[in-house]
């Protein structure tokens, strides 16, 4: 397990385009492009700070789990993402040392990275995605 960087932090957000207002009109942190995860049925804006970014995320559908999340407890922060060279040897490394997962194999993410989910149980109610980037961007 070699954790890098903090990948970003993921944002549930009601709108994306609202939530610009504040992170691009007022924070001045510009957005570099809106995708649709279908698989995850959200909606992801990435916003660059040096070498972290902000991900918004916005469900497209109210069976995805990020409308869950908003329905529960409200718009805001949603998860941490690590990221690491081999998300292979990351998960193998935490499998080994007995932590909950929610992803037992990688996932395509936003971006072609490849992601998974630690669950919060294991990481003191935390949701925490480990991801790997696509080589070009390594
Ligand atoms: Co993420």
């Amino acid at each position: 397990m070699n954790p890098t960087v903090v990948d970003h932090i993921g944002i549930a957000v009601k709108s994306i385009e609202e939530s610009l207002e504040f992170w691009e009109g007022a924070m001045g942190i510009k957005c570099h492009g809106i995708e649709e995860v279908q698989e995850q049925k959200v909606r992801t804006a990435f916003l660059p700070v040096e070498d972290t970014e902000i991900e918004l995320l916005e469900p497209t559908a109210e069976d995805s789990p990020v409308a869950r999340f908003i329905e529960k407890k409200g718009e805001g922060i949603h998860h941490i993402a690590i990221r690491v060279d081999d998300i292979e040897k990351a998960l193998a490394d935490l499998k080994e040392k007995g932590v909950r997962l929610i992803d037992e194999v990688p996932r395509l993410g936003a971006g072609g990275c490849r992601i998974a989910f630690v669950h919060p149980k294991a990481s003191g109610g935390v949701l925490l995605e480990i991801s790997e980037r696509p080589i070009e961007q390594k």
